[in-house]
Formats: C-alpha cells, sequence, structure tokens
C-alpha cells in the first residue's frame, strides 16, 4: 500500500451547500500532509469523513487500505484524532479520558498504564494527570487529547490545528513529536493555519478553498510556481516598458535593451533586510549599482531592504561583499525567500 489516503470524488453537502466539493487527492505512506485553507474552507469537515465521524454524500475515500464506506471499524483501528474543538469528558479526569480511549480500543492493562505515563511525560502533562479536564487550561486539554489520540499507537494520526492555544515551548515540543512520530512510520495529517509550522513538518501540502482542492505539492513545488508566475508576469511587464521605451531611443541604447530583453532573467526578488550602524549613502549608492540588485529601500528604522535577483545563486554573497568592503557595520540581518503564505494568498485570491 502506498498511499495512507486516497480520496475519490469525496464530497459533503450541506443543504444546498457543497462543504467540500469532489476532493481527489492521494496521501503518501509516511509522509507528513499540511491541509491548509481559509476558515469555512472545508478542512475539518474532510477529517470528519476520512475518521468516519459523518458520512459522505457522495464519494469516498481509502484510509489505510480500509474504504470509510465499508470498513469503517477497521479505518477507525488505524487511525487517532486530535480534533479542533477538544471533545473530552470534562468531568473525568486526564487519566481517566485517556484510559477511556485506550479501553474503547481495547489496549491490555499493563500495556496502556506504561504508555499513558510515557505519553503524558513527552507531553509534560503527567502533573495534571489526576485533574478533572474542566478544571484544566485550553492548552492542558489540548495535551491531554493529544495523548488520546496518541495511545493506541494509530498508523495515520490527524491532527486539526493542534497547536492552537499552545506556549511556544510546548509547540515545539509538539512539533517535535510529530517529526519522531513521522520517523517512526505514522502518516500525519495536519490542518493548520501556521504557515512555519507547515513549512517546518510537511512533505506535501494540500490547498482547499471553498471545498475545492485548488493546490497540491511539496512546499518548495507551490512557492517555485508562485516564483515562476511571478517572473513571467514581470517580465512581460518590463518587456512593455522596454517596447515604449524602444520607440524612442538611439540605436546604441536599442541595442542594449535588446540585450537585457533577451535575458529575462527577472523574477519575483529574495529579500534581505539589514540594519548597518555606519550607513552612508554612497554605500546605498554602491548596493544600488549591484546587478543583483532589483531594488532598495531605506526603512524608517535604518533598516535596509534590498530586493535581489531570485536568479543569481551568488546574490547575498555579493551584497555582504559590497558591505564589508565599505566596511560597514551590520548589527542584525535576515533575509526572505517567498513563503508559503504567498502561496496561500495566491491559491486562495485572499
Ligand atoms: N454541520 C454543519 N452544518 C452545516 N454547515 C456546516 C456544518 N459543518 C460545517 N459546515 C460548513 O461547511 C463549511 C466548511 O467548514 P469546515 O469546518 O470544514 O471548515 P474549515 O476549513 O475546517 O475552517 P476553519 O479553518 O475555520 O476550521 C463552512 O462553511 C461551515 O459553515
Ligand atoms: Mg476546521
Amino acid at each position: 500500500m502506498k498511499y495512507a489516503i486516497e480520496t475519490f470524488d469525496l464530497t459533503k453537502v450541506y443543504g444546498d451547500f457543497k462543504a467540500v466539493d469532489s476532493l481527489n487527492m492521494k496521501i503518501e505512506k509516511n509522509s507528513i500532509f499540511g491541509f491548509l485553507g481559509p476558515n469555512g474552507a472545508g478542512k475539518t469537515t474532510t477529517i470528519k469523513m476520512l475518521t468516519c465521524l459523518i458520512p459522505p454524500s457522495s464519494g469516498t475515500a481509502r484510509v489505510a487500505g480500509y474504504d470509510i464506506l465499508k470498513n469503517p471499524d477497521e479505518v477507525r483501528q488505524q487511525i487517532g484524532m486530535v480534533p479542533q474543538k477538544v471533545s473530552l469528558y470534562e468531568d473525568l479526569t486526564a487519566r481517566e479520558n485517556v484510559e477511556m480511549c485506550a479501553d474503547f480500543y481495547g489496549m491490555p492493562e499493563d500495556l496502556k498504564e506504561s504508555r499513558i505515563e510515557e505519553l503524558m511525560e513527552i507531553v509534560d502533562i503527567k502533573y495534571a494527570a489526576d485533574k478533572p479536564v474542566g478544571q484544566m487550561s485550553g492548552g492542558q486539554q489540548q495535551k491531554v487529547s493529544l495523548v488520546a489520540s496518541l495511545i493506541h499507537q494509530p498508523d495515520i494520526l490527524f491532527l486539526d490545528e493542534p497547536t492552537i492555544g499552545l506556549d511556544p515551548t510546548t509547540k515545539r515540543v509538539l512539533w517535535d513529536l510529530i517529526d519522531e512520530l513521522n520517523s517512526s512510520g505514522h502518516t500525519i495529517i495536519l490542518c493548520s493555519h501556521d504557515m512555519y509550522e507547515v513549512e517546518l513538518l510537511c512533505d506535501y501540502v494540500g490547498i482547499i478553498n471553498q471545498g475545492v482542492l485548488a493546490a497540491f505539492d511539496t512546499p518548495q513545488g507551490l512557492k517555485d510556481t508562485v516564483i515562476k508566475e511571478e517572473e513571467s508576469l514581470r517580465a512581460k511587464e518590463i518587456g512593455g516598458i522596454l517596447d515604449r521605451i524602444d520607440k524612442e531611443t538611439p540605436e546604441s541604447e536599442r541595442r542594449a535593451i535588446q540585450e537585457i530583453k533577451k535575458s529575462e532573467r527577472v523574477c519575483a526578488g529574495k529579500e534581505i533586510s539589514m540594519l548597518i550602524v555606519n550607513l552612508t549613502d554612497d554605500l546605498i549608492s554602491e548596493l544600488e549599482a549591484l546587478p543583483v540588485t532589483l531594488d532598495v529601500k531605506k526603512h524608517h528604522t535604518g533598516r535596509i531592504i534590498l530586493e535581489l535577483d531570485e536568479t543569481c545563486e551568488t546574490a547575498v554573497n555579493d551584497v555582504l561583499a559590497s558591505v564589508i568592503r565599505n566596511n560597514a557595520r551590520i548589527t542584525s540581518i535576515s533575509t526572505k525567500d517567498p513563503s508559503l503564505e504567498d502561496v496561500f494568498m495566491k491559491v486562495t485570491g485572499r
């Protein structure tokens, strides 16, 4: 079995509203899949169908090799789920909640207790194991929910916005845990609005918009598509400007312009942002004149932001070499490549 999940025209209709519209996607076994989309796009609805919580209106899916319509019990045995809204029994303690889950999956007593201890230790919730869930904070409840979902060592783990409300330390613990689970053979489906998290963890990303799968690729593949689209857009814009200049320029300059046109290597820029204590106008002019520089902006905070030619591999080096030559002192520096957020905005039209 190559795929952990395969959907076949999976559709969910509420009244006359299509929440999920003929979804067809394949998620490779042992991968981490990031499921993105604006609020109300259909992520949770899809996950609910894949975890057999709600039936599809039409179409179907195979999860861990089992059909969600024909073999829902087998599907349930293979999956774990951290829902978007924590669904624990508030009057029961954390331990009692997790024990109930373990019993549901028929786990043997000795294994059950040792696994609860181990998982509670990993996500750091052991100190509150005997506290009623209703008296816990949101983040603490989220941790209990995670322990409950992992108790039976499922092959496929569905996480619907699992890090929402977690503090930065716990978030990192969870990211490490997701990574470890994946390394030990688990497939993870991660719904998230956190682009950093998705980029950090996911092998593949799907973007759903108004119930329709709008994009599916590796994070880098999605970014490359956006770069290429912007590249050709900008090349077109520049071509138009050059054509207009063409008509009014003398022969010698026209030839130079033709050279630029031929290369057409202008594209969506890589950004480099620097804070330089002894920044001079001469240095700014030199940076502006570098062949790799497309644009230079000086921010009111003193930061300069350079947009660089993405296609030039030495772009960042060239900028740094120029700064060093001028004995300028950088106190802070960061670079920015086109991000998944750019892809998200483009694909969902927001
Ligand atoms: N039980 C329901 N009855 C009617 N409409 C529903 C129901 N559940 C969800 N919807 C609608 O289906 C659409 C998709 O909802 P869903 O919860 O799947 O979105 P989502 O992508 O998970 O969004 P979010 O990022 O906000 O969690 C929404 O427009 C929602 O209002
Ligand atoms: Mg949701």
